[in-house]
């Protein structure tokens, strides 16, 4: 039996298991398991360990390790080493590679809703491996200008200062709280309002979504946020995350497995696992 880790701390509610095993049984790739293995940021070691092991062949990594574990892999590809996040790690001769589908992911998911960045203001709320993955994305599609609002500025600070060497013509701005009301597209790319903590909303209080905007949350769990039946209720469109987690799967089954990723079978079983999850939180949702 060959193993693909889901590495994170902690893993607690993941679709991602349901959705990687139904696509590896629809393509009859019987002898491999996607499981989770969550292990705190101090057990680095042995999370490096239990992926050079010969029976692991590959792995997703997710919060809080996307940016952490860089330096523990062998290789990175431009497009991690550039993002600075990993979320896919492939094995290669032995090599541990480290690539970042979440880009890729997250774009997907506005393609297929035919949202055109090209562009746009988009504020960015988070300054984390997703929302650098968020602005990569955009920024190779055109956006006009991304706004980072964050916690910690130091981290937004950081991230502007290497999409800028990249694309030194992207007008960028930090903590612009202002522009929020002028932006296009506003992304929630923090852990605000995931399950079980579903009332919170990264926004200001009282902030008023402007009706043009689109509101696109990264959190999948739950499917309607705080913050998307915020913008709902002031006129604004919204999108979930769960698109952005199907096509990040998708890019990274392919990758793994060198076969075309069944998506039809990878939404149904993330949307199933998904209703489940979401039974067990249903009293803090009504
Ligand atoms: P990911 O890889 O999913 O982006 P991450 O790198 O840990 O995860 O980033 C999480 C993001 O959510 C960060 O922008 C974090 O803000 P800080 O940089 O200040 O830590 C943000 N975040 C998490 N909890 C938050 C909270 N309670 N309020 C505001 N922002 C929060």
């Amino acid at each position: 039996m060959k193993y693909l880790y889901l590495l994170g701390y902690p893993l607690g509610h993941s679709v991602s298991p349901a959705m990687q095993n139904a696509a590896l049984r629809a393509c009859d790739i019987r002898a491999t398991r996607y499981v989770k293995n969550p292990l705190p940021p101090e057990k680095m070691r042995e999370m490096i360990l239990a992926l050079r092991a010969p029976h692991c062949i590959g792995a997703n990594v997710t919060v809080p390790h996307k940016q952490t574990i860089l330096a523990h892999l062998d290789e990175l590809t431009d497009l991690a080493r550039e993002i600075g996040a990993v979320n896919t790690i492939l094995k290669k001769d032995g090599k541990l590679i480290g690539d970042n589908t979440d880009a890729y992911g997250f774009m997907q998911a506005l393609r297929v809703r035919h949202i055109n960045s090209q562009g746009a203001r988009v504020s960015i709320l988070g300054a984390g491996g997703a929302a650098a993955a968020a602005a990569f994305a955009l920024a190779q599609a055109d956006a006009a200008e991304i706004i980072f609002l964050n916690r910690t500025l130091a981290r937004s600070v950081e991230l502007a200062d290497r999409l800028n060497k990249k694309f030194p013509y992207l007008a960028l701005a930090i903590n612009d709280w202002e522009a929020l009301a002028e932006s296009q597209l506003i992304i929630n790319a923090t852990s605000v309002g995931m399950a079980p903590r579903v009332n919170e909303s990264p926004a200001p209080k009282n902030f008023a979504f402007p009706k043009h905007a689109l509101a696109f949350d990264l959190v999948y769990n739950p499917p309607a946020t705080q913050f998307l039946r915020d913008a709902k209720r002031d006129g604004a469109r919204a999108i979930g995350g769960l698109e952005m987690l199907i096509y990040q799967g998708a890019r990274a089954f392919e990758l793994w497995t060198g076969q075309r990723a069944p998506l039809r079978v990878m939404r149904n079983a993330a949307v199933t696992a998904l209703q489940e999850i979401m039974q067990t939180y249903a009293p803090k949702l009504k």
